[in-house]
């Protein structure tokens, strides 16, 4: 299968622009839905050795599909089947949004990675609400763990940004399993101002009062920060009782690209993969373990995934990587954790988060 997605279906997706084959592949699984049953039975991997819980949830495997890919909810009900622990929709923002003008993402094959600069797409809260009614009411909703990472309007200012957090937010509540505050995107103007301490504690604040601290909240952060930036929003996330950090998003830098790729937008993939796991060290190193962290960025391989889990993410997620090596790239680094678990002697993938980072 990896063969015949590299040879094949990768050749033809990457002969086409880059968001034209996106969403190719988003309408075909959306509409050949049908075929979940034969994915399902090729890339899921069941183990419970893999099994990871957190915050209240129960994951069968640690390994998630991040945002970005399915932003409103078109393919929620089939990515289960392609052997993800967990999925996490959006960016959602309170109403529909077109993004920037295309062409908006670029493949940088030589580096195994991709620029984008989208801004935000997507059919809005509303929409999305509808959809995952319906799921939820045909009987289609995930049995495994779904996040909602939510997002401000692109014209709203920085001061109403509370708002359209909340907005999201209430209106998808009884949906998500966990939230996602995303103030990390490089295409949506000013959104990072929002990692700084006093908006971010605002936000916080506000989200925490209508939740009750019941349902999981993550913050998800950029991998431009600084680490004294870092350590102010470690701080924020342990007063407000956040559940955790998604690290990273995309990157503004262009390190690691063999040549200047002159397309403005976030960089992910193989570029952005050691950045990402030096801000997972350092969340994990100075909380001592206690803040829940979920890895992202860059991970190719279950070696990759194995890195970020042992220098302390509970949890990891993939896009880029998915992209490039298709579907089968889910089921074999389950299949490699396993392997890499057995042989450093541990019983469950949960005994080795952070063990490389004593
Ligand atoms: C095309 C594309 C769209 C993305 N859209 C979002 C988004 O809407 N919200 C978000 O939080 N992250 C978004 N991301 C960032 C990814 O979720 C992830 O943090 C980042 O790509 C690093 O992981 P990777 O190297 O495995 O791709 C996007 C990434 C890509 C490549």
């Amino acid at each position: 299968m990896d063969m015949i997605y590299r040879n094949l279906i990768r050749s033809l997706l990457f002969s086409m622009d880059a968001e034209d084959a996106h969403n190719f592949v988003i309408n075909f699984l959306g509409k050949y839905s049908f075929f979940a049953h034969l994915f399902q039975h090729r890339f899921v991997v069941k183990d419970e050795r893999l099994h990871v819980t957190l915050q209240g949830m129960d994951f069968p495997n640690p390994v998630g599909i991040a945002a970005g890919f399915d932003k409103s909810a078109d393919v929620l009900h089939v990515l289960p089947s392609l052997g993800f622990g967990f999925i996490e929709i959006g960016t959602i923002t309170p109403l529909e949004q077109v993004g920037n003008p295309r062409p908006r993402i670029f493949r940088v094959p030589e580096d195994f990675a991709l620029i984008n600069r989208l801004g935000f797409n997507n059919q809005g809260a509303i929409a999305v609400q509808r959809k995952l009614e319906r799921l939820v009411s045909e009987n289609e909703f995930p049995k495994i763990p779904v996040g909602i990472n939510m997002g401000k309007g692109r014209n709203t200012a920085l001061e109403d940004a509370t708002n359209d957090y909340l907005n999201v937010f209430e209106r998808l509540y009884p949906f998500g399993n966990y939230f996602v505050v995303n103030v990390s995107s490089p295409n949506t103007p000013n959104l990072r101002e929002l990692q700084n301490r006093e908006f971010l504690t605002e936000l916080v604040l506000a989200l925490q009062s209508k939740n009750q601290e019941v349902k999981p909240l993550f913050i998800k952060i950029a991998p431009d920060l600084t680490l004294p930036q870092i350590d102010a929003i470690i701080q924020i996330v342990i007063e407000h009782k956040v559940s955790g950090i998604i690290a990273t998003n995309t990157t503004i830098s262009r390190d690691g690209l063999r040549w200047d790729v002159r397309q403005e937008g976030g960089l992910s993939g193989k570029p952005l993969r050691k950045k990402a796991s030096e801000i997972i060290r350092h969340i994990y190193r100075s909380t001592g373990g206690r803040v829940p962290i979920i890895g992202v960025g860059g991970i190719f391989s279950a070696e990759d995934a194995y890195e970020k889990l042992t220098l302390g993410a509970n949890l990891v997620q993939v896009y880029t990587g998915f992209v490039y090596e298709g579907s089968s790239l889910i089921k074999n680094i389950n299949l490699g954790l396993l392997r890499l678990m057995e042989n450093d002697g541990f019983k469950n993938i949960q005994e080795v988060i952070g063990i490389k980072n004593g």
